[in-house]
């Protein structure tokens, strides 16, 4: 039986190939150009006369059409980058009997208005994704130096010595310390300071990522490992993190089973992603940090005693600020000027009994609990001073309590009884009392934490669940 194309005259064939596809480049066996149309030759400055009988690499940049002509695959949509755009290619290979004889590629646009039309949209698509890959890159970067550890109190000073110190070594660090106490500044300055600063800095919160999830973020996983997993497989952050540091921070709250895990990677100093055999060598140092008591929760068996002694080669104890209160008045120096750019403000400063209050507050929520009060003081701030005013409440309360403590005589004269307190005068159950308290102290802590639930629960020594119901319970948002 006929086909039917065989009806259609040769001397049409060229024109129907230009009219179906602008560029058109047809190569052999060994990539040697066959034919390549005029529109192709124009858009990459040649002739088909200069093109033709040449190996399609040395004609067009970053052809792939020689690969294709040896392997048969085809590639459909792939970017390809000429005259500095990326364009979308075709190639398809050309087989005869069966044989593999060569290749036919196209690169798409067919008028000035599809091109148009393509650059506004595909264009802006992969100039954004370059922009994210660099940023992703870029936030792979430690940011912090220990130039950005701010304090001069002889506690900090020894820590900070300390952790320069050991920044050179390659031993495992563990930060031990309170919420908001600066364990994560700790780690990056670490990590800029060592060799490996020119390597990812990869942080990974232990405690964020749900249990069944943690083990593909820390080590990836191959291609069709569970459903859902991405094609191709996909890197762990230990391998992103390789020859760099990894942060494991909240490393408290790892579970059991990831903790055998993570164990046995350090030790052997190689990996196997989720759903793979091979073993994957990485070359990462730890950093781990917490705010809880390690060695109480390896006696409560919560943590695993061999990872401890692992990652607790190198222990480094931040002091809270209320232990090294005279660096308050320089750290809330450095965190307004951090501060003032966002606010578009300059120049702003701190009035002295503003600075006696604050060495004066316990700061539970240490650094963070600063940097917090001074980004609400600015909020309400009209002028350039930070005045006592402009203070959170329960700072200003401060005042208040100290000052009935101090002049409590009529406060008691009136109590009548031998108690020198702020005790209400009215009495009510007390269940009730206990649930203001609480109430209150969840507000405040909140208050402290801007908002953040789960670093309030921390403040409070609360887990996140019984903190949630009682958010809930006392219909705070
Ligand atoms: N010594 C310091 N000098 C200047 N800024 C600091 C210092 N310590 C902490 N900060 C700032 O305080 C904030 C909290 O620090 P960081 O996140 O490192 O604390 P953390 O110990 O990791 O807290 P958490 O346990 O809640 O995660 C950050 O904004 C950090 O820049
Ligand atoms: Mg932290």
């Amino acid at each position: 039986m006929n086909r039917p194309f065989e009806q259609v005259p040769k001397s049409w064939h060229e024109q129907i190939i230009n009219l179906l596809a602008e560029r058109v480049v047809i190569v052999d066996r060994n990539g040697m150009i066959l034919y390549i149309n005029e529109g192709y030759c124009e858009f990459i400055g040649t002739t088909v006369e200069e093109a033709v009988n040449r190996p399609v690499q040395d004609v067009i940049e970053n052809s792939r059409m020689h690969i294709v002509a040896q392997s048969g695959q085809k590639e459909l949509a792939a970017l390809q980058k000429i005259n500095g755009s990326e364009m979308i290619a075709n190639r398809f290979p050309i087989f005869e009997n069966g044989e593999l004889v060569g290749a036919i590629g196209s690169v798409m646009f067919r008028n000035p208005e599809e091109w148009r039309m393509y650059k506004t949209k595909i264009q802006s698509l992969v100039e954004e994704l370059n922009y994210y890959q660099a940023k992703v890159q870029r936030d792979l970067r430690s940011k912090y130096t220990f130039k950005d550890l701010i304090g001069s109190s002889p506690a900090f000073l020894a820590v900070k010595k300390l952790a320069e110190r050991v920044s050179g070594s390659n031993s495992s660090v563990l930060l031990n310390g309170e919420s908001g106490t600066g364990k994560e500044l700790f780690a990056h300055a670490i990590h800029n300071s060592s060799v490996r600063a020119a390597f990812p800095f990869v942080a990974i919160n232990c405690s964020s990522i749900p249990e069944h999830l943690l083990e593909s973020e820390l080590f990836g996983y191959e291609d069709g490992a569970f459903t859902g997993a991405k094609k191709g497989g996909k890197k762990g952050q230990f391998e992103i993190a390789n020859e760099g540091t990894l942060f494991l921070d909240e490393i408290g709250d790892m579970p059991l089973s990831m903790q055998s895990k993570l164990l046995r990677v350090l030790q052997e100093k190689e990996l196997h992603r989720v759903g793979g055999h091979k073993p994957i060598p990485v070359d990462v140092r730890i950093i781990a940090a917490t705010h809880r008591d390690l060695e109480q929760l390896v006696e409560e068996g919560k943590f695993r005693q061999d990872l401890y002694y692992r990652l607790n080669v190198i222990k480094i104890d931040i002091p809270p600020l209320r232990e090294r209160n005279e660096d308050i008045p320089d750290i809330a120096k450095a965190l307004l000027n951090k501060l003032e750019p966002k606010f578009y403000r300059h120049g702003l400063e701190i009035s002295n009994e503003v600075k006696e209050r604050l060495m004066q507050h316990s700061w539970p929520g240490n650094v963070r609990e600063l940097e917090n009060v001074l980004e609400r003081s600015i909020n309400v701030l009209d002028g350039k001073t930070i005045q006592l005013v402009h203070l959170p409440l329960y700072l200003r309360d401060q005042e208040t309590k100290s000052k009935e403590e101090n002049d409590g005589q009529s406060f008691t004269r009136s109590l009548s009884t031998p108690f020198r307190s702020s005790i209400p005068l009215t009495v009510q159950p007390l269940k009730e009392t206990l649930a203001q308290a609480e109430k209150q102290a969840i507000q405040k802590a909140l208050t402290m934490t801007n908002g953040n639930k789960i670093e309030a629960a921390k403040l409070l020594k609360v887990g996140k669940t019984s903190f949630y119901d009682k958010c809930r319970a006392y219909r705070i948002q």
